[in-house]
């Protein structure tokens, strides 16, 4: 079996999806993450909303917003890692190990700060005017993310590609400084997705105000597509679709054969009025069983919370023995279990080991014991030595002890020095 290909994408949550989030990264994001082969994570990135958003109630809403909508076009959340980043506190935990490998001055080269700066500059202010140091460690923040899944592929617009390599250079300092803990990850930008034009014919965005929502009563999308603007050629007038924003989300909704009886209905002389009665009914097409089931959610806030809270559980199965290793690799140790390698990583040589053996009661058993020989963790008795031997297979396998019953901590030794020595063993 080859090991699968994982996939990483983040929303912040300070505003509300419309239609080009839609085309532009959900419907992929959600149309890839079926594909065999891959594990796929996706979150709702609201630390780093506190970034750009000091209102409360917009970050509360917002985050519910941005959950129903995944769930209402078709996430499965039992398919994928879903999950918001406030419930993992493994993410700002690795967030200060990645600061502290992290060089002033690539931060001082991130465009979000720089852009701050150069306009602060521009109007004679205080470089600094503005600048929290939240929007300088965004790209520290945002590795993390990546990083604590061992993410291989971001899918991201060609802004965010900055914050990617980024990523990788933190993660290839502190592997080598602390030894091969953390993946390199790769942005993936995808060319074919047309960057939707909104009502006025600019980059759809919200800063401009010229958006379609994604989910809003039938009628206010009847209504904000009747806006958007078009050229004053008169029905039965030929029309270009070149530069035609109604044209371009048109076919951003359509299937070919669609696309060309529309391009056919332009060089006829169709009536824009027409034309955004064909725009509107083929996205509502599209969305209306969708904005269903998003108003079923948005009516129901405590089922989005329980399954975001049954998110984080799934993830911090990964993330928690993870920490417990990258812990470790920096010298954050139980002191107990002391003498793993004082200096550099030569430590591979000294690793934990089981050991497995059979009592005077006749029974079963295991032990798990560090380099130095101190005991980790004690088996219960098992009945056969094949019993025990799954039993190591499962931990060895997991790394991760929650649940198991047939082996306790020794006195003295918490779970994450055990999750820490299982890392090492797996490594
Ligand atoms: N910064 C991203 C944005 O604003 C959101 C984000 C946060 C993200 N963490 C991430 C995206 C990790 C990809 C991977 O669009």
């Amino acid at each position: 079996m080859t090991s699968p290909v994982r996939f990483l994408t983040g929303i912040t949550t300070s505003g509300t999806p419309h239609i080009g989030n839609y085309v532009g990264a959900l419907r992929p994001a959600v149309e890839a993450s079926r594909r065999p082969g891959t594990e796929n994570f996706y979150f709702l990135a609201d630390y780093h909303a506190l970034i750009k958003c000091d209102d409360p109630a917009r970050v509360q809403r917002s985050t519910l917003e941005i959950a129903a909508c995944w769930l209402a076009i078709g996430l499965d959340p039992d398919q994928v890692f879903f999950y918001r980043q406030s419930d993992v506190p493994e993410i700002p935990e690795l967030t200060w190990l990645l600061t502290c490998v992290t060089g002033k001055g690539v931060l001082n080269r991130a465009h979000a700060y720089k852009a701050q700066v150069d306009k602060n500059r521009a109007a004679g202010a205080d470089p600094d005017a503005d600048v929290t140091a939240g929007l300088f460690m965004y790209p520290v923040l945002m590795a993390a993310d990546i990083l604590l899944f061992k993410a291989h592929k971001i899918p991201v617009g060609r802004d965010q590609v900055q914050h990617i390599e980024m990523a990788r250079d933190i993660a290839s300092s502190f592997n080598h400084l602390y030894g091969e803990h953390l993946v390199l990850p790769e942005a993936q930008v995808d060319e074919s997705v047309a960057l939707l034009p909104g009502t006025d014919g600019r980059k759809m965005s919200k800063s401009y105000d010229n958006v379609l929502p994604l989910f809003c009563p039938r009628e206010e999308l009847r209504r904000h597509i009747a806006g958007i603007v078009t050229d004053s050629r008169a029905p039965g007038e030929p029309k270009s679709v070149e530069g035609s924003a109604l044209f371009q989300i048109y076919e951003a909704f359509a299937s070919a054969e669609e696309t060309q009886q529309l391009r056919q209905a332009y060089a006829d002389g169709i009536a824009w009025g027409d034309a955004k009665q064909m725009l509107f009914e083929r996205i509502d097409r599209e969305i209306a069983p969708m904005r269903e089931r998003y108003d079923a959610l948005m009516a129901n806030p405590q089922e989005i919370e329980h399954i975001l809270q049954a998110g984080a559980r799934k993830v911090r199965e990964r993330a928690s023995p993870f920490m417990a290793e990258l812990r470790h690799a920096v010298g954050l140790r139980n002191l107990a279990a002391q003498a793993q390698g004082a200096a550099r990583p030569k430590a591979k040589a000294a690793l934990p080991s089981f050991k497995q053996y059979r009592e005077a009661d006749g029974r079963h058993y295991f032990k798990l014991v560090d380099a130095a020989g101190h005991l980790l963790l004690q088996s219960t008795g098992f009945d056969s030595p094949q019993d025990a031997g799954r039993a190591v297979a499962r931990l060895k396998q997991q790394g991760w002890l929650a649940g198991e019953a047939a082996a306790q901590p020794a006195p003295g030794v918490d779970d994450g020095t055990i999750r820490a020595a299982l890392a090492l063993m797996a490594a």
